[in-house]
């Protein structure tokens, strides 16, 4: 497989490993009922302030393999916007580039590294953080698509790969100014689509037709050589070839079409296409089942019915959407931003993609489109879809969670009002380092904060346990195992026969953390104890 090299690559390969896990602190929790307030509403929407390489990594001891539908709009390195190389990668060479504006290309030689660089370590942790069976959508044009496609083969794996979907840019024509070209002028941009795993299969994809298109019959022989599918119906027995359904499907709907037939008939209605669409939504639509019809066409041949529909398959090129479409919101906002996305994009994948209780996850928020998107689907069909939006600009608050608010609450006066769409989020900053360099644990983050990662490590739960001074070092029991966190600042803490009593409740086994342990391997081993050092084996993400 061709592999892409650039300057900088070896340095950020594993980068995503180094990166701290920091743990996110609560700023204030949102809601139609009570605005904002310090209380969490662990509703499982978050927006989160910082850099995304580093709220990745701490989104990880919760969400790894739990995201299902990723939707990211990256800085596409145009030389327009103002992006800042800043991911502190231990190596003379890339630290040079620290937090320097990338430069447009001709003035800047290494812009594309910058790019990768800054790119790869984030899609590795999107890698883990994506479902088995969920897929990655990532906004990009002509200036890195070429280059992040490779990448993603990379990560993804080739066999993940999916779509490169085409959307239509606004574009000037300025042809006619000059007496030649360089090139012709852009009208689209892309969405490459990747999956964790190959076995997964997308759901069907329609796009919503203007108008609702009238039943048509289709041909019910095909070319398919499937002796057990040749039978007689209508005294025809297809001598190759095959019906394309099963004899029991198929004499059931010869059945349905006489009945609807009849049923015209005793109402003395004529027997045309309209009539039989008209019969087919009252009886199939409107009781939400699927009825087959079956009819011998004016040549004698067998033909099904395909009923009337809004929509139709759908395939890569989405001309109908604009990629910078201004929702309802961004044209009566007073708050600006440039370029948002359609929401009416993001609204498409997810619909197609998640599920109606899916997390989505988008970790180059912007001005929230993904948010807005999601709340907007919640309303229409009563889902439970979440989000999770990262953002590193001081805009966080400003613009990315203020427009959350606001289509949570409705915004818009008169008759340009919009009807909130309801809904709660959590919005935090991230806080501090949980392991220090020398890998000790970092005592500035408190210990409930540590007591809560370890639990997490070792249950996948979260710890709701109250501490209390008669259970001081127990962080719950689960499945019959008593978790001991037996740790005092600036104090070595040993586990032996004299400070056992440190273990308050009964249980099957107990896995104790310490710093020091001097119970002999027998004992352990008939009292059911495991011993993990501080901060040896606590679990990194
Ligand atoms: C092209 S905009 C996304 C626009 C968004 N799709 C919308 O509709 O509003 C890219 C955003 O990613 C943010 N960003 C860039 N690098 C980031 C990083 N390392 N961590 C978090 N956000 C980042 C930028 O500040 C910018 O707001």
């Amino acid at each position: 497989m061709p592999e892409l090299t650039w300057i900088g690559k070896e340095k950020v390969i594993t980068h995503h490993q180094d990166v701290p896990y920091r743990v996110l602190e609560h700023k204030y929790g949102f809601s139609v009922e009570g605005g904002e307030s310090e209380k969490e509403t662990k509703s499982g929407n978050k927006i989160i302030h910082g850099d995304n390489l580093e709220a990745l990594k701490a989104l990880l001891p919760e969400y790894e393999g739990k995201i299902k539908c990723i939707y990211i709009d990256p800085p596409y390195n145009t030389g327009n916007e103002k992006w800042v190389y800043n991911d502190n990668v231990n190596h003379p060479k890339i630290k040079k580039w620290l937090n320097e504006v990338v430069g447009t290309e001709g003035e800047d030689l290494t812009r594309h590294d910058k790019w990768l660089c800054m790119m790869y370590p984030r899609l590795k942790l999107l890698h883990k953080l994506l479902s088995e069976d969920g897929a990655i959508f990532i906004s990009i044009d002509d200036n890195e698509q070429a280059n992040l496609k490779l990448i993603c083969d990379e990560i993804f794996g080739k066999q993940n790969f999916r779509n490169n979907i085409i959307i239509k840019r606004g574009t000037k024509s300025v042809q006619a100014q000059f007496e030649n070209i360089d090139k012709l002028g852009i009208a689209c941009e892309f969405i490459v689509c990747y999956s964790k795993n190959n076995n997964y299969r997308l759901p069907h994809f329609y796009f919503q037709l203007d108008e609702i298109r009238k039943g048509t019959w289709n041909n019910h022989w095909r070319g398919t050589d499937r002796p057990t599918m040749r039978y007689e119906i209508f005294g025809i027995t297809p001598q190759k070839g095959q019906w394309r359904w099963g004899k029991d499907r198929s004499i059931k709907a010869i059945e349905n079409y006489k009945l609807c037939v009849d049923n015209l008939n005793d109402s003395n209605k004529e027997v045309n296409q309209d009539n039989i669409d008209l019969w087919y939504c009252e009886n199939a639509i409107n009781n939400n089942i699927e009825i087959d019809l079956l009819r011998l066409s004016k040549n004698n041949k067998p033909e099904h019915y395909i009923a009337p529909t809004n929509q139709k398959y759908g395939n890569n090129l989405w001309d109908d959407l604009l990629v910078n479409g201004t929702s309802e919101y961004n044209k009566y906002s007073d708050i600006t931003f440039d370029n948002p996305k359609n929401p009416k994009i993001i609204e498409r994948i997810v619909s197609w993609i998640a599920d109606k209780d899916s997390i989505i996850l988008d970790s180059f928020a912007g001005s929230g489109t993904t948010g807005h998107a999601v709340l907007n689907l919640n309303k229409l069909d009563g889902g439970n879809r979440k989000f999770i939006l990262v953002e590193m600009e001081d805009y966080a608050q400003d613009i990315t969670a203020e427009r959350v608010k606001r289509v949570i609450n409705g915004y818009g006066e008169g008759n340009k009002k919009v009807e909130g769409t309801g809904g709660e989020f959590d919005y935090y900053e991230l806080g501090e380092r949980l392991f220090l360099e020398d890998n000790n644990l970092n005592e500035e983050v408190g210990q409930e904060k540590i007591r809560e990662y370890i639990y997490y490590t070792e249950t996948k739960e979260f710890l709701n346990r109250e501490r209390t001074k008669k259970d001081w070092y127990l962080l719950d029991n689960y499945l019959n195992t008593g978790y001991y966190f037996y740790y005092e600042k600036d104090k070595l803490t040993v586990l032996s026969i004299d400070n056992l009593n440190i273990v308050t409740q009964k249980a099957e086994q107990y896995v104790i953390y310490a710093d020091i342990c001097l119970l002999d391997k027998e004992f352990m081993l008939k009292n059911n104890i495991i011993f993990k050092k501080i901060p040896r084996d606590i679990k990194h993400f």
